[in-house]
């Protein structure tokens, strides 16, 4: 039978809470495959960081890399936490394992599923994906201070764009919509960041050639934050740099039932090195610890790794399990573990 080696980091706050039950999900959607997932658990995060002083060791790394595919909950200490001042986990794990990991494409689609809560009154047919670049852009960390602290501190965060990476994330992005609604957006902001939007657009014109029967089109970030909002249907796929693809990542969760339900996976296609699955949302000390986290973009997350290892089945029931149970959401509370038991349970019906 096929092995699967996994690598699990539950990370901080409401990640463990959300992979227990992404775990479950994956247990029952894959016990009667013939598939065994091998789970290796990492501990890294804000926690392991307090405990050993460690982000992610060339260790860690190098064990991580020996997987097949990685699931990952959410890292970040509660925000102001002075223990942390030094650390930066966001940078120095989460980032880091995309950027070793070469996830150059970060996929987060969203839809609108029936039943699901949302603050749009019509908001139609909700279905997009948004191809967001993983290893370039304002999260390189090419920048520094001079004077820090005085009144006169001068701050850079340059946005790296290669012609190489961003080529990559855009013929990827226009191959998946060949396999969806053949419609692609570029999101940039040609009209101020000239050099790397002028990149974009050119690049994406120029594959753009090579796809005729995709129908292409560009938005500034600014106005497609509005159609989000007032006309989410318009999209399919969209393709934008790391930054942009974050912030509207965040919106798109909230227009289709709210950040509990987006998933992501952070892709390597080329497959050299593992991919990694999980959820847009972070740690969320607030309501850490409490069963108050929906686990559902965790379970969602798992139906992508099902799916990018190959098991298309196994991933679309995953995928139908959640949605038959937010359709029968009724607005009762239930803790995490009672929605992934409920999700859990249909899989195994
Ligand atoms: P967040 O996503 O953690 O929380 C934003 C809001 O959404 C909070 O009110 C939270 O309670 C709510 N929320 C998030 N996930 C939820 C879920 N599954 N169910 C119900 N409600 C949910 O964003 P933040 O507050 O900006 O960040 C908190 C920490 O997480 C920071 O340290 C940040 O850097 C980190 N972070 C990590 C990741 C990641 O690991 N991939 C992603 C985003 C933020
Ligand atoms: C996300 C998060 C991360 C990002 C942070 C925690 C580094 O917000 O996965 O969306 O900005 O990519
Ligand atoms: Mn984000």
């Amino acid at each position: 039978s096929r092995v699967v080696k996994l690598a699990v980091i539950p990370g901080d706050g409401i990640g463990p809470e959300v992979v227990s039950e992404a775990e479950k999900v994956l247990d029952a959607a894959t016990a009667d495959s013939g598939i065994r997932f091998e789970k290796t658990a990492f501990s890294l995060g804000a926690g392991r960081y307090l405990e050993t002083g460690d982000t992610l060791t060339d260790e860690d790394l190098d064990a991580i890399k020996a997987h097949d595919a990685i699931l990952l909950g959410a890292v970040g200490g509660v925000p102001g936490d002075p223990r942390l001042k030094d650390a930066n986990i966001e940078r120095g794990l989460l980032l880091k394992l995309r950027f070793e990991l070469d996830h150059y494409v970060n996929l987060r689609p969203s839809k609108l599923y029936p039943g699901a809560p949302g603050p749009l009154a019509d908001p139609g047919v909700v279905d997009f994906v948004v191809v967001r670049e993983g290893t370039e852009g304002p999260y390189v960390g090419n920048g520094g201070a001079i004077r820090r602290g005085t009144p006169h501190e001068v701050a850079n965060e340059t946005s790296v764009n290669t012609a190489f990476g961003v080529e990559r994330v855009v013929r990827y992005a226009f191959d998946l919509a060949e396999r969806r609604s053949r419609r692609l957006t570029l999101v940039h902001k040609t009209n101020v960041l000239v050099h790397a939007g002028g990149l974009w657009k050119r690049i994406a014109d120029a594959v753009a050639k090579e796809h005729p029967d995709v129908a292409v089109d560009y938005l500034h970030v600014d106005a497609a934050t509005i159609f989000l909002v007032t006309n989410p249907g318009r999209f399919d796929v969209i393709v934008t740099d790391n930054l942009f693809g974050d912030i509207l990542t965040d919106l798109a969760g909230a227009v289709t039932g709210g950040i509990g339900l987006a998933a992501s996976g952070n892709i390597n296609p080329d497959g050299a090195f593992p991919s990694m699955f999980e959820p847009v949302h972070g740690s969320a000390p607030d309501i850490a610890g409490q069963q108050k986290a929906d686990p559902t973009a965790a379970i969602l997350s798992v139906s992508l790794l099902l799916d990018h290892l190959g098991l298309r089945d196994e991933a679309a029931r995953v995928t139908r399990a959640v949605e038959d149970d937010i359709a029968g959401r009724d607005g009762a509370l239930r803790t995490t573990s009672q929605i992934g038991d409920a999700i859990a349970g249909r899989l195994r019906a």
